[in-house]
């Protein structure tokens, strides 16, 4: 990041539009490059087969069935972009979200079939109950509280069977207390050592999220999220959330949302230098889409440069909807 914001001798000797001039003066001094290769695409998967439904509150997202996914999964890698992250949406939930640790389980099947088929794409798994549970929390729930230590196990044994049907990377994003330390250790007593964690490390208790919860059918059907999520008025606090689970093990960490959290991206990579990634999430996404149909922004240029802006605050990679809608502007821009 530029320290020598100060070294500027005064006007009228520096003139700073002098650089603005030319296109070809303004990319050689550009400081943020946007790329494919920041790019992680999150895809729904749903029992059945030829399964194509769009989310209503997210233009061009869908659920899909396997077949799809599979089909979906090769144009995402054909287009350039290195990897996807898995949703699953189960046959049938229960209280303890049995779906999720089900070696035969939605986002199972869809490992399978997507590694076979598209070697190279590297293939994320979200690793949470909620869209598992008949009640829509993130963990068992007893006496209206979701408990922690017991959902951990389970989230453990999630992340190793999602390894075992061929995930190259786990996600949890459940945000209860240890649990990248349980999956860390799961991992490696499972012989997966070298299967990185990137941790939903600070994840804030969101209003974004209520069009990902139409997609993911996950709404809780009582209470919130509020008891393990983050305060959105908290920023030490995310230091601490991502400094513990860096100790845990986590690999890569995550900050969510990305846009009304970048000075949270902006410190975390400060401070502690490590992968970071940021979830431009769904909300941030139907935004977008909405005013653009509304005919009220140019939906293209606006999402160029939030993911600029998210990428400028110190994310090294990006998960976004808009994914497959960037690569293709950055093609045409080349
Ligand atoms: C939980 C999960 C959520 C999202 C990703 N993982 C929802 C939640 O915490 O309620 C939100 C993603 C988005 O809004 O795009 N499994």
């Amino acid at each position: 990041m530029n320290t020598a914001a100060t070294s500027v001798s005064a006007y009228p000797i520096s003139r700073l539009r002098r650089l603005r001039m030319t296109g070809v003066l303004r990319a050689m001094v550009r400081e943020t490059e946007l790329s494919k290769k920041d790019f992680i695409y999150p895809l729904f998967v749903v029992p059945g087969g030829n399964v194509k439904r769009e989310v209503s509150s997210m233009p061009g997202v869908y659920q899909m069935s396997v077949d799809n996914i599979v089909r979906e999964c090769a144009e995402v890698h054909s287009l350039g972009i290195p990897a996807v992250i898995f949703f699953g949406i189960p046959e049938e939930k229960d209280e303890v979200g049995s779906g999720a640790y089900d070696d035969n389980g939605i986002v199972q099947r869809a490992l399978r079939a997507v590694r076979n088929e598209v070697p190279g794409l590297l293939l994320i798994t979200d690793v949470c109950l909620c869209e598992y549970t008949s009640h829509g929390h993130c963990g068992i729930v007893r006496g209206g509280e979701i408990v922690n230590d017991e959902s951990v196990e389970l989230l453990a044994r999630e992340a190793v069977s999602h390894a075992a049907a061929g995930a190259g990377m786990v996600a949890p994003s459940d945000m209860f207390d240890g649990r990248v330390g349980a999956i860390r250790r799961a991992l490696d007593e499972n012989g997966f050592q070298n299967l990185p964690v990137m941790s939903y490390a600070a994840k804030y208790a969101s209003g974004f999220y209520g069009p990902f919860r139409e997609a993911a059918e996950s709404t809780p059907k009582f209470g919130d999220r509020r008891s393990h999520q983050m305060d959105p008025a908290n920023s030490d606090e995310a230091l601490r959330e991502v400094a513990q689970d860096i100790q845990e093990g986590a690999d890569i960490v995550m900050v969510k949302p990305a846009l009304p959290y970048l000075d949270v991206i902006y410190r975390v990579k400060e401070r502690f230098g490590l992968p970071t990634a940021a979830y431009n999430v769904s909300g941030e996404y139907a935004m977008v889409k909405a005013a653009e149909r509304a005919g009220w922004i140019d939906g293209e240029r606006v999402m160029m440069e939030m993911l600029t802006g998210i990428r400028r605050a110190g994310a090294d990679m990006i998960l976004t909807y808009f994914a497959k809608e960037a690569a293709k502007a950055l093609d045409r821009q080349q």
